[in-house]
Formats: C-alpha cells, structure tokens, sequence
C-alpha cells in the first residue's frame, strides 16, 4: 500500500511491513485456531444499523464519562505489554497521544516502561492493569505504585490465570521481551522453547487460585475504582455486582487465551443485563470501526477499548500514528452518531441496532 492509511485495517497493512515478522505475529495471532480473535471481529458484521432521520441536530457530542471521569469519545486505549515491540518509544507516545486526544490510557503491568514513567509522559486520564499474583506483597507494591504514580482506577484481568496455546509464537519460537515493571524480570529465554506463550514466569507470578473473595482484599489496599477485565457471563457479572466492583469489561482477551468463545458484542447484552445498572460496562474486542462502537453502545457498553490498532499505529508513526487512528475511528464515530439520529452518546440506545438477517 503506497496511500496513507485512512481507516484502521490500513494501518495493520503498513505495520506487517514495519514490524519484526515475529512481533508482528505476537500482536495480531490469537489462541490455537483463532477460531474467537475472527469470531470477535466478524460479529459486528452481523448486527445491523437502524438510523434514524430527521432528529433536528446540527452536532454531534461523543464525550462521555468513565468512573466518574469525562473522555472526549467513547473509547479507551486497552492495556497491552509492550508497546516498544511496534516503536522505541512505546507506551510514552501511546500515553501521550491519548492524553492529547482526551482519553484513557490502559497501562499494562507488563508494559515496555516503568508505570512511573508512563504517568510523568502524559497528564491523562489512566488506568492500571494488574493480576491477582501469587505473591500478595506484589499485588499490594503493583496497586500502592499506580496510586503514587497517580492513576484513576485499577484494572484487574482475570482471564490470563493460566498461559495460552498461541501457535504463531511456538513455531517462530518467539522470545518474550523484558518488563520493566516487575523488578526481578528479565527477558527470559525459557519463553523461547516454552510449549505455551507465556512462559514460566507469567505461570509463576500470576495466582489461578484467585477468587471472588479478593475484592474484599483489594478494597482493603486501595480507594481507587477497580474494574474487572475478562467477564464473558450473566453469572460472572452478576458475582460483579453483588462484589460491588465499580466496573467491568467484556472481553475475551482479543482472542488470545481461550479459543472458540462467543463474540464479545455477543455476550455483552447477557452481560449488561445482568449488572442492572449497577456496575459500569466496557468491552473489547475487534473494535476496528465507528461503527462497531456504535453497536457496543447501543447493547449496554458505557465505552469500548482497543489493543491491536494501537501496536499498527506507533508502527507507522509513533505517537503520531496514534493520534491518527484515534483521530480516524473518532471521525468515524461521528459520522455514524450524525447518520444514525444520535447526537449524545446517551442517545444511543437498543432501537439503533437489529439482527441482520441472511441474506436469502
Ligand atoms: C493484549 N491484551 C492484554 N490484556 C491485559 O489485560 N493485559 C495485557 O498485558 C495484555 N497484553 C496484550 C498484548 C497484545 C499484543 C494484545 C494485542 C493484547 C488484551 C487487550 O487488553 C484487549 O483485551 C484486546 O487487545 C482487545 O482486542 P483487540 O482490540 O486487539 O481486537
């Protein structure tokens, strides 16, 4: 491709060309047969518009609010390790264009720098993505540094408990890169011939025995809004919003950990049902399109986030490749919420979208 990228698969295009073969495979590839990283993508395809016209607006209003924080567009960064494998400057240019662009930055606890670091990059709104570990020193260092280092909310993933069979990594013999943020971590060759992506260390640090009885603990280290990542149930969510978790988000980790799940925009109104309005719902997963975050909304997300799209554009162009597909997929969201009759964010409610039939 010789034209500049003008929508986000473009800037996957570019990227395959910019990046090391095997980073780009860590980034795109998924569980075994990928059979939910297409799955999560294609969903969208099967819901359909219902705009309407004639709603009497000349603009249209994206911000919204997150745990109590306003963003300029109903979308947030989500936290990923390792942004330095896409750019030198990794999570400092995500951080920075998010921030210029008035929106979370998810930073993960296996980022490319410091979360210390990350936070002095860029004055935005963040959250910081942890585990429930093992050691429970290390949960408490890991939340006790995000809130000196001043981020809004704490992230947990709980759907990374074990490692995951990705085949991309295994035959190119992919070797994990260093992070920074645990201390004792270097870039372990046992990655290299480990049979599963994570490696040992991954294995040793995170605690599968975790369970719903650790909100109570993490209450109990910090004030911060916690959110969950990686609820793809009604029971789950349920177990959500009776532990009074301030926020959660569908996801099934980009296809990356358990292959042949449904969709995430799939189970998302089971999800949204559940909470009854008392926890905040966010969800990811193929997020590629203005629309696609349309539809998230209209079936019960507050917000959505994207992981890919990011690595594509710190690829191409560092921050600015950033700025670009936020700036792109923002435009785009505008379009739709101008074309569909929607001029809030809030406006966008269940009567916006159908199933789509088959065609006969
Ligand atoms: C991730 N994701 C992820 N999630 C998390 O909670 N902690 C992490 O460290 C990572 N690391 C990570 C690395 C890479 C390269 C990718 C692509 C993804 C998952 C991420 O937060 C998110 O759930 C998915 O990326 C969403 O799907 P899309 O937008 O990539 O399709």
């Amino acid at each position: 491709m010789t034209s500049e990228p003008i929508n986000l698969f473009d800037f996957e295009v570019l990227a395959k060309d910019l990046m090391e073969h095997n980073e780009y495979d860590y980034v795109a590839g998924g569980a075994t047969d990928e059979i939910t990283l297409r799955r999560t993508r294609s969903a969208y395809d099967a819901i359909a518009l219902r705009p309407r016209v004639l709603s009497g607006f000349r603009q249209a209003d994206l911000s919204t609010t997150v745990l109590g924080r306003r963003i300029e567009a109903p979308f947030m960064i989500a936290p990923s390790g390792g942004h330095t494998r896409a750019h030198p400057e990794g999570e400092l240019a995500t951080a920075r264009a998010a921030a210029k662009f008035g929106t979370v930055m998810g930073l993960s606890a296996n980022s490319g720098y410091p979360l210390e670091e990350v936070a002095k990059a860029a004055d935005g709104p963040r959250w910081y993505q942890l585990y429930f570990y093992r050691d429970r020193e290390l949960t408490v260092e890991m939340v006790k540094r995000a809130e000196d280092a001043g981020y809004d909310a704490i992230c947990m993933t709980l759907d990374a408990t074990w490692p995951s069979k990705r085949e991309r990594n295994i035959r190119n013999k992919y070797q994990r890169r260093a992070r920074p943020n645990y201390k004792t971590d270097a870039p372990d060759g046992a990655a290299t011939t480990a049979k599963f992506d994570s490696g040992q260390s991954s294995r040793a640090l995170v605690d599968p025995g975790a369970s719903w009885d650790e909100l109570a603990w993490l209450r109990t280290l910090t004030d911060l809004p916690v959110v969950f990542k990686g609820i793809m149930t009604a029971e789950d969510a349920q177990l959500c919003a009776a532990t009074g978790v301030d926020g959660l988000i569908v996801s099934n980790h980009g296809g990356r950990n358990v292959d042949t799940t449904l969709a995430t925009i799939e189970v998302l109104p089971e999800v949204a049902a559940a909470v009854e309005g008392k926890v905040e719902v966010f969800l990811d997963g193929g997020i590629r399109r203005g629309t696609d975050v349309v539809k998230a909304i209209a079936l019960g997300a507050k917000a959505v986030l994207f992981g890919r799209p990011l690595f594509w554009g710190l690829a191409y162009a560092g921050e600015e490749g950033v700025a670009q597909v936020l700036d792109i997929l923002r435009d785009e969201v505008e379009s739709t919420m101008m074309l569909a009759g929607r001029p809030t964010v809030d406006a966008i409610d269940s009567s916006l979208v159908a199933k789509m039939p088959a065609l006969p």
